[in-house]
């Protein structure tokens, strides 16, 4: 679907930010905050059983929303449904039809996205515990509770779903402290929300880096990075006869039962700890500090979150006159915001003390690879690398009159094997992915033999699931011809399964400055798809009005 609707920056001037309260009170909170104290929590995946209670249960439900997390609530519910879910619930043709198309479809509905996201092989939909056909969850329920609260909150809220839904799957998690299973800290970079609506609504070619998204990225209803409206829900205004929805900015008509919501992705990606450590190990030689070294190659940071792209023998910079919004100080004080902008586990900015001297660590996300264009520090390949290439919207270059035009027009052969990486600013998600299973170290990972489940439940928020969601896994995570590579993906997350024609796609490449390319090859596969439902996460008002409107 397209998003058409140009708008000029004059006509929103008047509307309310989203950061306003009023709007802030009709957003689900995850939108804005990692819940980081929330250590604790369970993801509910259910099936309608009676629409008449579970649109009741709807209608009622107490969800935390956007406001402020001062004072901390002990326990937080959000809420998100399925296209099944909401046909469950009696919704009509005429709701569901200003969904997106992949929303529609499912991420398990259609073979070629199936194959897109690289769900092939041991990841493939129909060996999935749950996702695809009618395990396909209708609603997911995300619990999450400050530590020791979570038992009793989730036995009341399983008690009063059980009129309406059956209980499919609990998605169980647990606290690794900020690490994700193979043992690198993880949600340290985010994206920043311009909540405030401070960026211009209108497409200008950004020409550095910027960390700071446009609204409308992660949330429906406001101007996207093109300065457009993303396609969504709008209901002829006769749907909504007593006026609970929000009018549409673009359309003043129209209800907008998108405003405020988003769409949420969960994935389960099992990680074989044993196998990714093992693999390093075999290609160290046994030797602890290559092992070590291999594996931040692979992700892009080390275990404890620097960077590699960061020269710490240069000074420790990789800043090329890009725009780190690092997600704190925009809309609210204090520790809220940090917890906003930064996800769980950041390691970002702490406050350090060196002898007596308070100071602050650096700054982890304060870096391009601009300086690495070869990737000599930090391989193009790499997982973080792939996954954020921290690319303005034209390849790298001076930024001088004549050499912009020649990228642009695309004369420069460097520059277009380039272009797929470029304009990073249209392929941001917002995760808020928790950890389950046995966590290890690395040395225990080596040393057992028994096979222990791990893995990450990935959840990502982004108004677009096609532009970003998708595109960040099948063009950048999955494609084996990412930025000038070949027969190589993700080396951390790709399917290894070969392509048509029996392509590789097991090999990583690490280029030197002083010595000879290094290439890893027959990298098993260490993540698993287990299962994965795109879900769509309305806004309070919006959730109200699904609960009421199924019922005609
Ligand atoms: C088991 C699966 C995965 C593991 C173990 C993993 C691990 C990591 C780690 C350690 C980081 C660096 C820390 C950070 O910046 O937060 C990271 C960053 C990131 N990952 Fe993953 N990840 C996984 C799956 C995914 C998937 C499926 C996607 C998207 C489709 C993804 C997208 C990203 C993004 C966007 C970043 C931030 C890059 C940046 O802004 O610098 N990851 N991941």
């Amino acid at each position: 679907m397209v998003e058409t609707f140009m708008i000029t920056h004059d006509s929103i001037v008047d509307s309310p930010g989203a950061g306003s309260p009023g709007e802030l009170a009709d957003t689900q909170g995850l939108l804005r905050f990692g819940f980081k104290h929330h250590t604790d929590a369970v993801f509910l995946l259910l099936r309608v059983k009676d629409a008449a209670a579970a649109r009741h249960w709807m209608g009622h439900v107490q969800v935390t929303s956007a406001v402020s997390l001062d004072p901390l609530p002990s326990t937080v519910l959000q809420v998100a449904l399925t296209r099944a879910g909401m046909s469950a619930l009696g919704l009509g043709a005429d709701v569901l039809g200003g969904f997106s198309e992949e929303f529609l479809e499912g991420m398990a509905g259609d073979p070629n996205r199936t194959r897109r996201l690289g769900d092939v092989g041991a990841s493939a939909p129909d060996r999935w515990d749950w996702g695809s056909g009618d395990r396909e969850p209708h609603v997911a329920v995300l619990l999450y509770a400050l530590p020791g609260n979570l038992a009793e909150f989730q036995r009341v809220t399983e008690a009063d779903c059980a009129a309406a839904f059956d209980l499919m799957y609990r998605l169980s998690t647990i606290d690794m402290g900020g690490v994700e299973p193979f043992g690198f800290a993880d949600g340290l970079s985010q994206p920043e929300i311009d909540w405030d609506r401070m960026l211009p609504a209108m497409d200008q070619q950004q020409l550095s880096y910027r960390n700071l998204s446009c609204l409308g990225e992660f949330v429906l209803g406001y101007p996207n990075e093109y300065g457009l409206y993303t396609p969504r829900p709008l209901l002829d205004a006769q749907h909504d006869p007593h006026g609970s929805l929000p009018r549409a900015e673009d359309s003043p008509d129209s209800a907008d039962l998108g405003r405020n919501g988003t769409y949420l992705v969960i994935r389960q990606l099992r990680q074989d700890v044993r196998g990714f450590w093992r693999a390093m190990d075999v290609r160290a030689g046994g030797v602890d500090v290559e092992r070590e070294w291999l594996a931040s190659q692979v992700v892009g940071r080390t275990r404890s979150g620097e960077p590699i792209v960061v020269d710490e023998s240069a000074g420790g910079s990789a800043v090329a006159g890009a725009d780190f919004a690092t997600g704190r100080g925009s809309t609210a004080a204090g520790s809220v915001t940090a917890e906003a902008g930064t996800g769980r586990g950041s390691l970002t900015a702490r406050a350090v003390t060196v002898g007596s001297t308070p100071t602050r660590a650096p700054d982890l996300n304060a870096f391009t690879f601009d300086a690495d264009p070869a990737g000599n520090r930090c391989p193009i390949g790499a997982h973080i690398r792939r996954t954020n290439p921290r690319t303005a919207d034209l390849p790298p270059g001076s930024t001088g009159v004549i050499s912009q035009l020649i990228r642009t027009l695309g004369l420069d052969s460097k520059a277009r094997a380039e272009d797929l990486a470029a304009s990073t600013r249209f392929h941001r998600v917002l995760r808020r992915g928790r950890e389950y299973g046995v966590q290890l170290t690395p040395e225990q990972a080596l040393r057992r033999l028994a096979p222990a489940e791990s893995g990450l439940h990935f959840i990502c928020l982004n108004a677009n699931i096609q532009r970003q969601f998708e595109f960040i896994q099948s063009a950048w995570i999955m494609s084996t011809k990412f930025n000038g590579l070949h027969e190589e993906s993700d080396p951390l997350l790709g399917n290894r399964l070969p392509g048509s024609g029996g392509t590789r796609c097991d090999y990583f490449t690490m280029p030197r400055a002083d010595s000879p390319t290094r290439r890893l090859e027959k990298l098993p596969q260490f993540v698993t798809v287990a299962g994965g439902a795109y879900f769509f996460l309305p806004g309070i008002r919006a959730l109200r009005f699904l609960a009421a409107s199924g019922a005609g």
